[in-house]
């Protein structure tokens, strides 16, 4: 990989560079690892999604972007649309970090849709003449034309008695007043929430206190990218905190992102859960999800993260210049005051032909012969509380991606241990999840490097980057009992060049 300085770091877009960028485009554009359904970066790096939302009649979504290669450099927001959460379009740079107060980069924010504007709140990480870090949050609106102004003065500076890490507002309105949720280190050094209120959404923001959650006492030692929804009743607050305790089979990544489900105190600005903290995803790479603003279901939110996290690496693509993808759109709803996950309404759109079926056990169709397809759907039916083996992107002598479930134990596994590429081993290569009762159904969507698996109608979900070779090119299965369907998977993705 490149040896990347300082200043190549802190390259802010000028459109004279849009030639090299289309290059860098076209040769990242031929990876093995591009992805034919998710969101990707269209050139240099991509982390957390920001301002999701639906306005003037379409999904948005912007992505952290640093345009010139697989690096942490000068952070800029990228912008796509889609009509239905799949087909995503690129749509071009949206916040670049020139003005004084985000001279360091256009850090995660959120969106707040109006009928005719889009706000955007994000964090400046100004750094001033000493290089030291100064937050502000700052507010830039998107007409419906798509034009975007940027306000240079923040609308929120740092607040005395946290550090200097304090970002990622999360824009939301309650009952006539606008909060903002920020993610915050206090001054000992534990990772705390932040609370603001407006009457007017472009000034006037106060900050109203910590926002504390009964039976916690700070989260590691910093919160990012908070998230708050209210999901019919209940109100559900996911944050990304870092510095947390392994705790048997959760919280095993560098970072995890969290969840707890609830009541809302907005006078004693408490969150009081109805359960312990949860983590979102039980795989390997997730981080920074956020939830769309939108009107559409009351009862439902939707979700998209960074399909990534920070500190790890990503060597077979970061080598290629290009870094990131945004998870599958999820639909969260409360059940029994628990969180469901489940793909996003209209995932059919990326289900193709049936390339394989397996009826109790006996193949009854097979156009795969035991290849490997580099993106498919894989749908199991009620296996009847069956053990089961999957692997995926095995090879001869070689283990591959290896989904497991034990009807005994009850634990469903997966191990890319046997990966040749194995990326970030040091957090482990294994993830388990205990199905109290049992592996009823499972559908795991593939993208050349990614797995997404959803347990059970969303009851778990676990999310995997994975970099198969070409020797790896074989899928294999047992378990006596299983009803196994897998579906080839249809583009959805494009490869427009749009800066
Ligand atoms: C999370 C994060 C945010 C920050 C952004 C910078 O991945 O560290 O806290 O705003 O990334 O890219």
């Amino acid at each position: 990989m490149k040896n990347w300085t300082a200043e190549m770091r802190r390259r802010v877009f000028d459109p004279k560079d849009t030639d090299e960028l289309k290059k860098l485009h076209t040769q990242i554009t031929r990876s093995r690892w591009r992805s034919r359904f998710h969101i990707q970066t269209v050139t240099g790096l991509l982390n957390d999604p920001n301002g999701f939302c639906f306005f003037n009649g379409k999904w948005h979504l912007f992505y952290q972007w640093f345009p010139y290669g697989a690096v942490h450099g000068l952070k800029h927001w990228y912008h796509v649309t889609s009509d239905d959460l799949y087909h995503w379009k690129n749509e071009g740079l949206a916040l670049k970090p020139d003005v004084y107060a985000d001279n360091g980069g256009c850090y995660t924010g959120s969106a707040f849709a109006t009928d005719n504007m889009l706000y955007l709140a994000y964090t400046g990480n100004c750094r001033d003449g000493n290089y030291n870090r100064i937050p502000y949050q700052m507010m830039a609106t998107m007409d419906k034309e798509g034009s975007i102004t940027k306000n240079e003065i923040p609308i929120i500076i740092p607040e005395p008695g946290y550090t200097e890490h304090q970002r990622d507002p999360k824009i939301f309105r309650y009952l006539g007043s606008y909060y903002i949720l920020l993610g915050a280190q206090d001054s000992e050094k534990k990772g705390r929430l932040l609370l603001y209120r407006s009457y007017d959404i472009e000034s006037g923001w106060e900050f109203a206190g910590e926002l504390k959650v009964r039976g916690h006492d700070g989260f590691g030692f910093m919160v990012e990218c908070p998230d708050i929804e209210k999901i019919g009743d209940h109100w559900l607050l996911m944050f990304s905190p870092q510095g947390i305790e392994a705790d048997g089979y959760e919280f095993n990544n560098k970072y995890n992102s969290v969840y707890m489900v609830g009541k809302m105190d907005f006078e004693n600005l408490e969150f009081i859960p109805n359960g312990p903290m949860k983590e979102v995803d039980r795989g390997f790479d997730f981080y920074a999800p956020q939830c769309a603003f939108q009107r559409e279901f009351p009862s439902k939110a939707v979700m998209t993260a960074w399909f990534g996290s920070c500190d790890y690496a990503y060597p077979p693509t970061d080598d290629e210049e290009w870094s990131g993808l945004i998870t599958l759109p999820r639909e969260l709803s409360v059940q029994g005051g628990k969180l469901l996950q489940k793909p996003a309404r209209g995932w059919e759109t990326l289900k193709g032909n049936q390339i394989f079926e397996a009826k109790e056990g006996s193949i009854i169709s097979d156009s795969v012969h035991g290849l490997m397809p580099q993106t498919c759907i894989i749908e199991l039916g009620d296996p009847d509380s069956e053990s089961m083996m999957i692997s995926l992107f095995s090879g001869s002598g070689l283990r591959g991606f290896e989904i497991t479930y034990d009807k005994y134990s009850k634990r469903f596994v997966i191990d890319k241990g046997g990966m040749r590429s194995l990326i970030n081993p040091e957090f482990g290569t294994k993830r388990t999840v205990v199905l109290e009762n049992g592996l009823k159904k499972m559908l795991a969507f593939v993208d050349r490097s990614s797995v997404e698996i959803f347990l059970n109608d969303g009851e778990y979900v676990l999310s995997a980057r994975i970099f198969p070779d070409e020797y790896e090119n074989l899928i294999r299965f047992g378990g006596k009992n299983i009803d196994l369907n897998i579906y080839a998977a249809n583009a959805a993705m494009g490869e427009d060049f749009v800066i």
